[in-house]
């Protein structure tokens, strides 16, 4: 079973959020069960600078295709390449007049989108769409998975050679996030290479402007989303963002895998960011853990201080809104605040602000840093998740691995992976956090208060802990769901038998 893996980031070369631990995570698992795994990348300077043995393959093809014109793209070649550490092979996708540029992969200096964004991902769909009709005549892929809006288009060329009467691989699209659809001016459709019907309500035209989701979502054979419950919420209008009535109509090829933990990366045992080491039946050292990241943010080095952390994107989507409105109660009752985040300027300075008006017990640090990441989650004893909406969430699967009891609203893969300090759920030992329901400062206080009440007992909370640390959410279980599926689409591909590790 070969599987070509189309995506952008990739940890820990090119990561802003959960998409790049994904795609450190799948592909081994999916080796170790057997399955050829291949990643496409775009050569983003992060990724270039750290690929080895890059050798040329191929230009990405030109001018006609079965139905009219490829892409209209710069001059782009494909190159086979390998990344330190990783098993799974690598085509590198270099167009250096699309991608050589500094910082973040989709967003200017500006943060704003690029503005040649459509091509410079129409070229990793159809980078993506062409190793399938043998770019590299040595490996073609069973099945092309691709990741996010960004790939989004792969599917639709995929169809594109299908119609044409080609042999093409299966697709299978997972959305992490349907928020981000990659729309774009319908004038740019000619430049994308596409058949002309695509441009269509019921290809990828959306509300008069071109979406590479859509497109996925149309063309791509089965859909995933990263929990299930968020399979089912975006079926709805409410979290469906204009495109729940596209997903009913698909919701026979929808399904829901929840997302693993790399746990040789979030593991407090053996946590190279971590001065002293824990686990659960050695709990005593998460305290200098705790103290090492009160020191280390101006916070006062105050033992019963309840810590909540937060480590996230500052969007929207977490819902962190909310957080400024309950910091007077919380500090009132002795707890503190420690938050590590970047994203939209005018959340970034709600929290400079009001971490000025707490000195000592409100730390807020705006960036973006690994580091400081496992010092957070193994240094607070509550991480906050008060997500408006979260496909899966990794930050609070990082948190019951590290003691670090998770607060997080009733949505998404939060709702399918913490269970509530309900007085029920603590009696018959299912408890792992604390879950609310309402988006409202109240919802969260509901929560806040309750942590605060447990933490008065400590035998309770390290129970609660142990029992979070015990669970696993395993990449080997999501990799069995989604190998399941691309043998559902391709019955005749074989595995490799004397399946290996996957790491190198
Ligand atoms: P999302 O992908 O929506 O941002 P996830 O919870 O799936 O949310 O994944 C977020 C990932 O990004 C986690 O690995 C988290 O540790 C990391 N992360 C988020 N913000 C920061 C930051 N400011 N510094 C370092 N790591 C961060
Ligand atoms: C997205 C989602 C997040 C998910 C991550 C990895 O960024 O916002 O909830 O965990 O993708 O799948």
């Amino acid at each position: 079973m070969k599987v070509l893996y189309v995506c952008t980031e990739l940890f820990p070369f090119l990561k802003t959020g959960g998409l790049a631990d994904v795609s450190a995570g799948l592909p081994p698992a999916l080796q170790a069960l057997g399955c050829e795994v291949r990643q496409l990348l775009p050569a983003f300077p992060a990724i270039a600078a750290a690929a080895v043995a890059a050798r040329p393959l191929a230009a990405l093809p030109q001018g006609a295709t079965p139905w009219g014109q490829a892409p209209a793209l710069p001059r782009a070649k494909v190159a086979r390449a390998s990344l330190p550490g990783l098993a799974a092979p690598l085509y590198l996708l270099q167009a250096p007049a699309l991608y050589e540029r500094p910082g973040n992969p989709y967003l200017g200096p500006d943060g704003k989108d690029w503005g040649d964004n459509a091509l410079r991902f129409a070229a990793l769909g159809w980078a993506g769409a062409c190793l399938g009709q043998g770019l590299d005549p040595d490996w073609v892929p069973d099945v092309i998975h691709c990741h996010d809006w960004h790939a989004g288009l792969a599917p639709a060329y995929v169809r594109a050679f299908a119609a044409a009467g080609r042999a093409t691989p299966a697709t299978v699209f997972t959305i992490h996030n349907l928020a981000y659809q990659g729309l774009f001016p319908a004038a740019l459709f000619p430049q994308l290479g596409l058949p002309a019907a695509y441009f269509d309500v019921n290809g990828l035209e959306f509300f008069g402007q071109l979406s590479f989701m859509k497109a996925a979502l149309r063309y791509a054979e089965r859909i995933t989303t990263v929990s299930p419950t968020y399979a089912r919420e975006i079926l709805l209008p409410a979290q469906g963002c204009g495109l729940d009535g596209l997903l009913r109509e698909r919701a026979q090829q929808l399904s829901g895998i929840l997302n693993g933990v790399d746990y040789q990366v979030w593991n407090p045992a053996t946590d190279a960011w971590l001065a002293t080491p824990y686990d659960a039946q050695q709990l005593a050292p998460k305290a200098s853990a705790k103290r090492a990241l009160q020191l280390s943010l101006g916070l006062e080095p105050r033992a019963p201080a309840l810590v909540f952390g937060v480590v996230s994107r500052l969007t929207e989507q977490k819902g962190l809104h909310l957080l400024p409105q309950v910091l007077t109660e919380l500090v009132q009752r002795g707890g503190q605040l420690a938050l590590l985040g970047q994203g939209e300027l005018a959340l970034e300075q709600a929290f400079v602000d009001v971490a000025l008006r707490f000195p000592g017990q409100v730390a807020v640090r705006i960036g973006y840093d690994e580091a400081s990441a496992h010092g957070v989650i193994a240094g607070a004893d509550v991480i906050v998740l008060p997500s408006a909406f979260e496909p899966c969430g990794l930050t609070q699967l990082y948190g019951l691995r590290y003691g670090t009891l998770p607060l997080v609203r009733r949505v998404g893969g939060l709702a399918d992976t913490v269970v509530d300090c309900t007085l029920e759920n603590l009696d018959e030992g299912s408890a792992t956090g604390f879950v609310f329901d309402a988006l409202s400062a109240e919802g969260l206080l509901s929560a806040m208060r309750r942590a605060f009440v447990l933490f008065r007992r400590p035998d309770q909370w390290a129970a609660v802990q142990r029992r979070g640390m015990g669970l696993r959410f395993d990449w080997p279980a999501a990799a069995a769901h989604y190998l399941a599926m691309y043998q559902s689409l391709r019955p005749g591909a074989s595995l490799r038998t004397g399946a290996f590790s996957g790491k190198k």
